[in-house]
């Protein structure tokens, strides 16, 4: 039986994606730009079977089943009929942090299945449409492809053939820092892909969301060529706090926050107060990221761990892109 390996990290959106213009393909109605973290991996093995069994999906050794199942089963079978490949595609994926809870970890385990599921259909592809291949499962996947610091493109094409994510910086070029400071590690209530749907379609704010965020992404392109942490990182906040309010103001709200969460940012603003360069994101769950330099992350790590109600902080990097543990990479 052939099979492969790939492992891929998650990655933080510092300029979001957050509603659809195509969800069948995963297209964005906003492009997004995202640092990928090192010590937050998920490792998916992908092997063919020959028989007609409906591919299976193991997560952490135990079997999927519900949504998550028939998602990464169609998925798989769209990456089998791009390669024409005859057999069927089964995947176990392990993950090193809590999964669903906010901490992209879709983002990590779409781009490693990806890049396995591609490698044994005996798919030959530009890492650019991997990442596109990687946006079909998830779309935040497609950005987790690249090191460093990524950029996803809207796109214009109705086939997503332009929806794809290109490197803007790899990891090595830039020593920041990232603590992740956990404060929940329960799935979360409403998944990001039916929040962002809700709030496309009932808050009175998303307008103001989408006339935004063009000019987020060029000035954190921007701030990142010329590596400005200050800079990147007061975008990096308004943009989340945006993307937040979309959801607050949606009928019913959609609420991600906990007591700890608030805590937490006001203990990074504390930080800022005394003349350190930390700035938070918080994606679709509770959890809160801070980017720094890379020598003030023990003193953002202690603060962040002395906050009541986080459980605990990982201390994370800029990360490497998708990368082949076993079998051929399918990217050329
Ligand atoms: O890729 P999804 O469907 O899990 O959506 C991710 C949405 C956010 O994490 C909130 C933002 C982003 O750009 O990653």
């Amino acid at each position: 039986m052939r099979t492969a390996v790939a492992q891929a990290c998650a990655n933080v959106a510092l300029v979001k994606y957050w509603g659809k213009r195509d969800p069948r393909l995963n297209l964005p109605a906003v492009g997004s730009l995202s640092v990928t973290l090192a010590d937050l991996t998920a490792t998916a093995r992908v092997a063919a079977s020959d028989t007609d069994s409906p591919p299976v999906f193991t997560q952490d050794g135990r079997p999927v089943d519900g949504i998550a199942a028939a998602q990464m089963s169609s998925f798989l079978d769209e990456i089998g009929r791009r390669a024409r490949f005859a057999g069927r595609l089964a995947t176990a994926v392990e993950a090193n942090f809590p999964v669903g809870a906010g901490l992209a970890s879709s983002a990590a385990i779409y781009c490693a299945v990806a890049s396995a599921a591609a490698s044994v259909a005996g798919l030959r592809v530009s890492r650019g449409e991997l990442s596109g291949i990687a946006r079909v499962g998830s779309g935040s996947a497609a950005r987790s492809v690249f090191g460093g610091f990524a950029e996803w493109s809207r796109g214009d094409r109705d086939d997503g053939s332009d929806s794809i994510a290109r490197p803007l910086l790899e990891e090595h070029e830039w020593d920041l820092a990232v603590a992740v400071a956990i404060v929940s590690e329960a799935r979360k209530e409403i998944a990001s892909r039916d929040a962002m749907e809700h709030v496309a379609r009932s808050s009175p704010l998303y307008r103001g969301w989408i006339d935004a965020q063009e000019e987020d992404l060029a000035n954190a392109r921007r701030a990142i060529a010329e590596r400005d942490l200050d800079r990147l990182g007061e975008i990096a906040e308004e943009n989340c706090l945006r993307m937040h309010a979309t959801c607050l103001a949606a009928r019913p709200p959609v609420l991600y926050f906990r007591t700890a969460t608030v805590a937490a940012i006001e203990a990074v603003w504390e930080l800022r107060r005394r003349g350190l360069s930390a700035y938070f994101t918080i994606d679709a769950g509770p959890q809160v990221k801070v980017l720094c330099r890379r020598e003030s992350l023990a003193t953002v790590a202690a603060a962040l761990g002395a906050v009541p109600g986080v459980l605990r902080v990982v201390s994370t990097r800029p990360g490497p892109g998708v990368r082949m543990i076993e079998g051929e990479a399918p990217w050329r």
